[in-house]
């Protein structure tokens, strides 16, 4: 049986258009997904649209419209934004789609029937202008914490998960699995947010209709998060496929920003365990971007458009700078002087350069055709070994997500191969013709095209570019990496020549 890997992103509110957060998430899983593909996985890659909701029903109020209506228009947004962005994603979960009803109102019964969920009076603090419940903790002064003004105390018929019966066994859970949430610092949030006590949680709602009604009672909507959580059972078919859920699950790796880690990492889990369906293995949390120094909002009016970013810049180029910048898992602040700098520096000279020097080398010196070496020195060992020893370190850094080290791994490949050709100097090698630049141009396209897989989870269409150029003739996303990771000499290559500049600078 082939390996599976499941990852997926949190499914993206649609009262919003899309922006270079949701962006991050998903390029983010296409990056792990495109790794795993081409490590010889069988890769479900799933995101989608959270649909239901009060916000949904006001904002589509709001233009006169059916709730529906508003979310086959902003759908597309999403899906366009994503093929723009070149993600591989497999499946597309929509939560108002019948299969996907179908789920939650079967899983709501059958925790029902076990007793974990009961019927009871939800009381808190209220505000009426947010719609919203708030704990006594959460109050300011006794008023609303979003806008300041008075709330009151509110009481109404809800259904509860027993949340609390399964402390406990979430902490064992932690206990026993070190890495279910990651990175470290969020595992440690967790813990301690589940050693602090778990109070039942409402799962249904009485105050609007825009969602999916409790099968024992239809007066009630199912609460958002239930309904949304349980998309990641559905796209990969539970119960219309439980072949292929039983393939995939349990999940690989749930990506989302730290804001909604304790749905997945508390809530999600728990009902899993109520429906007896294991828990996934990961849970990754990443940071928060700002733009050029500040929080991203509507109302200061600097939400960055990724779409106008894809323009201007690139889709790789985009896609290279996230993970390149800022560590995945921390905070990190966009400005366009960083991109412009990255694109300039690590791409265009560091990176682009290498390829062109390299093809136009082997081009003029070679006649465009790459030898095996009679004689290897102690220069070219080195190089060989420093990229093996990189190739290692690059497959630990992506099992866990840190795909900012594994960048710097490739990069520290591409400095030493710069170095080797200044120290080397073909160019004189050329002059002399006594072979030794068969060996040095051979180390260099074997590098060269090591770099450019390494590469291609970030940048997949130039990755591709590099490949061609280099004489590979099979599409990169079907290689496998333990076939190329090591140095060979392929009989098929093609002829090597000047390549027009893969990486061209930006003034700016
Ligand atoms: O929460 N920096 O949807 P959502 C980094 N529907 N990531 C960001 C970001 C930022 N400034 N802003 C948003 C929801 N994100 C629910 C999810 S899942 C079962 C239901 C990303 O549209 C990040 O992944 O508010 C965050 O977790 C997500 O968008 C929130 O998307
Ligand atoms: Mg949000």
């Amino acid at each position: 049986m082939n390996k599976h890997y499941y990852i997926t992103t949190p499914i993206y509110y649609i009262n919003d258009v899309p922006h270079i957060g949701h962006a991050y998430t998903t390029i983010a899983a296409d990056v792990m997904a495109r790794y795993k593909r081409i490590c010889g996985y069988d890769v479900f890659f799933l995101t989608g649209t959270d649909e239901h909701g009060q916000k949904v029903e006001k904002a589509a109020a709001q233009q006169g419209i059916q709730p529906r209506e508003l979310a086959d228009r902003m759908v597309s947004r999403f899906s366009d934004l994503w093929e723009a962005l070149n993600i591989s994603n497999t499946g597309f979960v929509r939560t108002t789609e019948e299969r996907h009803r179908k789920v939650v109102r079967h899983i709501f019964q059958k925790v029902y029937e076990k007793g974990d969920i009961y019927l009871g009076d939800y009381e808190d603090w209220y505000c009426v202008p947010c719609e919203t419940y708030f704990t006594e903790t959460q109050l300011k002064d006794g008023a609303c914490p979003d806008c300041l003004r008075p709330t009151e105390k509110l009481k109404e018929e809800s259904y509860f998960f027993r949340l609390s019966k399964y402390e406990d066994r979430l902490l064992k859970l932690l206990e026993e699995h070190k890495d279910f949430v990651m990175p470290e610092v969020r595992y440690n949030e967790v813990a301690s947010f589940i050693k602090g006590g778990l109070r039942d949680l409402s799962v249904s709602r009485t105050s609007f209709n825009w969602g999916i009604p409790v099968p024992m009672n239809q007066n009630h909507i199912v609460y958002v998060w239930f309904d949304a959580l349980a998309n990641y059972i559905t796209g990969i078919g539970f119960l219309e496929d439980m072949e292929q859920f039983s393939a995939f699950w349990p999940c690989d790796a749930h990506l989302m920003g730290k804001d909604i880690l304790r749905f997945h990492a508390v809530y999600w889990p728990s009902f899993l365990m109520a429906l007896d369906i294991e828990p996934p293995k990961h849970v990754f949390a990443h940071g928060w971007w700002t733009i050029e120094g500040q929080k991203m909002s509507k109302s200061l009016g600097n939400v960055v458009d990724p779409n106008e970013v894809v323009r201007t810049y690139g889709v790789d180029e985009f896609r290279f700078f996230l993970f390149r910048e800022v560590p995945f898992g921390l905070d990190g602040d966009f400005s366009r002087q960083a991109i412009v700098n990255r694109i300039n520096g690590d791409l265009a000279n560091d990176f682009g350069n290498l390829a062109s020097r390299s093809a136009t080398m082997i081009g003029k010196f070679l006649k465009g055709k790459i030898e095996r070496p009679d004689v290897r020195n102690g220069a070219d060992e080195y190089v060989e070994g420093n990229v093996r020893r990189l190739i290692e370190e690059y497959q630990k850094e992506m099992e866990i997500f840190a795909y900012h080290k594994a960048l710097q791994d490739v990069f520290e490949i591409i400095s030493i191969l710069n170095k080797y050709i200044d120290s080397e100097a073909p160019w004189k090698l050329a002059k002399e013709g006594d072979g030794r630049i068969k060996t040095v141009l051979y180390n260099i396209w074997n590098s060269l095209r090591i770099a450019a897989m390494l590469l291609y989870p970030f940048m997949p269409a130039k990755s591709e570019e590099i490949w061609n150029a280099v004489g590979i003739g099979k599409p990169i996303a079907k290689v496998r990496f333990d076939d190329e990771k090591v140095f060979y000499l392929a009989d098929d290559l093609g002829y090597i020549d000047k390549i027009k500049p893969i990486f061209p600078r930006i003034e700016g």
